[in-house]
């Protein structure tokens, strides 16, 4: 079951564009999203000469409204990302019809794909959020925190990522992302010790307070989640940072792919509601959520034969005409190889 590759190292440089689709515009998405593979593997094929490398990774998903402009059935968990209004903070929901998340060393390569990508969607699909994530020194927020660390790794981040119970979407994911600012001024008016009890680890070191000075209402403390059983409950995380210095923008973009996306909304709930209710996430009292939206991750295999899902009601299917040979795009099984050679499955 080839997928989007999702679980990978933390890249250097990342792009996230997100996209209306006008009425009419709906046969290229559709085109698009059985083509965007091959427009990665050609960008990815110029810079290194390797038509399989890693280097460049698009991952593309779709809005449930979106899905259900050009498909008769939507996956057992899209459905639209609703606002979580605590007491004193709130993440809203924002529009967003596709995805587009773009990883790489170096950001020309996102940027030249980009390019392509959007040259091809054409004039019916308009960018609303668009954001350029850096690496910020060791993989660090602009709080100065260490970002990532806890993500599962191995056969658990496929677990968590990747829905392997949807029979009729099988091996898709559900990402939720988030355009976070801070407050770097009232940030850097408590001290180190104070901001560490914020997110519950040491800034320097990034180790886990230990708990019985972790506060309940840490960052780390509210996204620590198990189910009835006690079982942890993992999402993935690609966050990065982003910002423009003479706007005093200073901002952490939250992408957070699950199997399930009840689990990245548990979190939610439990940063802006609380947990118990009132006691929310203290890094809230310096983090803005100002966009937030859920979109569905297509495998690999479907956005081949994405020609072949039921079309929705009045939408036309036109034979899935690309301009690059999508069958030919590099696959990504579960054990994060590439299907390819007759090294593994497709
Ligand atoms: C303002 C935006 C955010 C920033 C700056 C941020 C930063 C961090 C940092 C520094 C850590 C500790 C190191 C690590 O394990 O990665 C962390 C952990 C974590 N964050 Fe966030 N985060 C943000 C938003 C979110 C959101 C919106 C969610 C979920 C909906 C989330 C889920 C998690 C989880 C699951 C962990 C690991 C907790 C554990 O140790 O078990 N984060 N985050």
């Amino acid at each position: 079951m080839p997928i989007q590759q999702i679980v990978a190292p933390p890249a250097r440089a990342a792009m996230f564009l997100v996209l209306e689709v006008s009425d009419g515009a709906e046969d290229s998405v559709r085109d698009f999203l059985g083509a965007a593979p091959g427009y990665t593997r050609a960008v990815s094929f110029r810079s290194t000469g390797a038509s399989f490398s890693k280097d460049i990774l698009s991952v593309v998903g779709v809005g449930a409204e979106m899905w259900d402009r050009l498909f008769a059935e939507r996956p057992r968990h899209l459905h639209p990302f609703a606002e979580v209004a605590g007491n004193t903070h709130t993440a809203p929901s924002t529009p967003g019809d596709v995805i587009i998340h773009l990883r790489a060393p170096q950001m020309d390569l996102c940027f030249e794909l980009a390019r392509i990508m959007l040259d091809k969607l054409g004039s019916g699909v308009s960018v609303v959020d668009e954001v350029h994530g850096f690496t910020y020194f060791d993989n660090r927020d602009l709080l100065g925190f260490v970002d990532g660390t806890e993500n599962p790794e191995g056969s658990d981040a496929f677990g968590a990522v990747y829905d392997a119970g949807d029979e009729a979407f099988p091996g898709g994911s559900y990402l939720i992302v988030q355009k976070y600012t801070h407050d770097l001024d009232s940030w850097n008016a408590i001290s180190v010790e104070e901001q560490e009890r914020v997110i519950g680890r040491t800034k320097l070191e990034d180790i886990e307070l230990e708990d019985d000075v972790k506060p309940s209402n840490s960052h780390v403390a509210l996204n620590d989640v198990s189910d009835e059983d006690g079982n942890d409950l993992d999402i993935y995380r690609t966050n990065m940072p982003f910002g423009r210095i003479g706007e005093k923008e200073f901002g952490t973009y939250f992408a957070g792919y699950a199997a399930d996306p009840a689990v990245t909304e548990q979190m939610l709930d439990n940063m802006f509601l609380g947990d118990p209710i009132g006691n929310h996430d203290r890094i809230l009292d310096f983090s803005t959520a100002v966009t937030g939206a859920l979109f569905y991750i297509p495998s690999a295999e479907q956005l081949d034969s994405i020609d072949e899902l039921a079309p929705a009601d009045g939408s036309e299917q036109d034979g899935g005409e690309t301009d690059v040979d999508a069958d030919a795009a590099p696959a990504v099984i579960p054990d994060g190889s590439l299907g390819i050679g007759g090294l593994g499955p497709r």
